[in-house]
């Protein structure tokens, strides 16, 4: 029977209980190379013509439950995990660009993904445009003849901005683009991407999916040919595979990726709608918030607005002290997890770009983020208060 919940389907996806003499758990398994019967089935396999593992690097049964698992949950025909999110992130588009090739991409995302563009620009000529990606013309705009890809990340990290997935997938496909969209924030419980168009959904597992702050992992879901690409060539060359231990547990995190999501769902409005009543708070950013200046189109294309909320407490000074005051809230670089984590974005995960990039970026030197957990809501507000009295 298919499940038709995505609760339902968050426990069960990826699960092959004949394949593997009715394990309820997927086993992990932990060989790093599979036998052949004869040198024409090794043949067959080598050369893609025949299912099959063969060496570690290429995939691996535990990895193969996880894939299905996220294909499922994405509504996508395919999917392939990595070691990491950037793993997933640079050796999708490692895959499908070449020398001379063009990108547009938000001006405002996550800083390592901004970071791999400028790289990939010096080192290999395949130059970014960066845009304001709440604005779907912007990336219209910025096509030339060589546009192979256009990046989105929606809510984008850190500062909750929304890119219009149907807009841009429908200039994208009039231009023969390949559009990939970051859905690191929102989880397909919240969000999902394909199904507006997209043709390649990323997600750093380390975060929601995992969902524990106890692994690192990447996905990448979407349209079968593109997958292919990973899977027979991607992987091989750049070699970033997720280890099956790892794989198990990613696949144990996303069988409470609903409940947990739907906790901070819940949370999240209420901290970002009682920050934004605190006299030391500048601003709050957050999708699911009447006064965000997206949030009609958060609502058409999300289900849920998230965990993350970020907010300003005015300066690098304030934004500091408020993060030493915290008691509850852990300091700490990542998000998704169960544990509500909290950091200040000018000192920590945007301390790399120069003050004018991060300006230009949005990043105001008083902005914090907030990984809002499973907690109870009243103690995290608690502790908030008492360390904006520090500000
Ligand atoms: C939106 C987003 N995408 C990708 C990544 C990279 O993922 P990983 O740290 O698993 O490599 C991150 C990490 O913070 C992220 O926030």
């Amino acid at each position: 029977m298919k499940a038709k919940s995505f609760f339902t389907k968050a426990v069960r996806a990826g699960e092959e209980l004949e394949k593997n003499y009715g394990a309820v758990s997927v086993p992990i398994y932990k060989s790093a190379i599979f036998a052949f019967t004869s040198a024409d089935e090794a043949a067959a396999v080598h050369s893609h013509l025949k299912d099959g593992y063969f060496y570690g690097r290429l995939g691996n049964p535990t990895q193969d439950a996880l894939e299905k698992a996220i294909a499922e949950l994405e509504d996508a025909e395919d999917a392939f995990a990595f070691a990491s999110g950037m793993g997933a992130i640079a050796t999708t588009v490692l895959s499908l660009v070449k020398s001379g090739d063009h990108i547009v991409a938000p001006n405002s995302m996550y800083s390592t993904t901004t970071l791999l563009f400028k790289e990939l620009a010096e080192k290999f000529k395949v130059e970014a445009t960066f845009i304001d990606a709440s604005k779907p013309e912007n990336y219209e705009e910025a096509i030339r003849e060589n546009t192979k890809i256009f990046w989105i990340e929606t809510p984008s990290n850190p500062l909750l901005k929304i890119t219009d997935l149907s807009k841009v997938a429908e200039i994208a496909s009039r231009n023969d683009i390949i559009t990939i969209a970051d859905n690191t924030f929102a989880t397909p419980f919240n969000q999902r991407p394909l199904n507006f168009g997209i043709d390649l959904v990323i997600h750093s597992a380390t975060k929601y999916l995992g969902g524990h702050s106890d692994l690192t992992a990447g996905l990448v879901a979407g349209r079968k040919p593109l997958i292919d690409r990973m899977r027979f060539h991607g992987i091989k060359l750049y070699g970033a595979s997720i280890a099956p231990d790892v794989a198990w547990l990613t696949l144990r995190g996303i069988k409470t990726l609903a409940l947990r999501v739907e906790r901070q769902n819940c949370n999240a409005f209420t901290i970002a709608k009682r920050l934004s009543e605190h006299p030391k708070v500048k601003a709050v950013y957050y999708p699911g918030l009447p006064s965000h200046p997206q949030h009609e189109l958060a609502r058409k294309q999300m289900t849920g607005f998230g965990g993350m909320v970020s907010f300003d407490v005015g300066s690098i000074e304030a934004g500091k002290r408020l993060v030493d005051s915290v008691k509850l809230c852990i300091l700490a670089t990542s998000l998704g997890g169960v544990e509500t984590v909290i950091q200040h974005s000018a000192s920590m995960t945007h301390a790399s770009l120069s003050q004018e990039e991060r300006m230009k970026a949005g990043i105001t030197d008083g902005l914090v983020r907030l990984s809002v957990g499973i907690e109870d809501v009243e103690d995290l507000i608690e502790d908030l208060e008492q360390a904006l009295e520090a500000c």
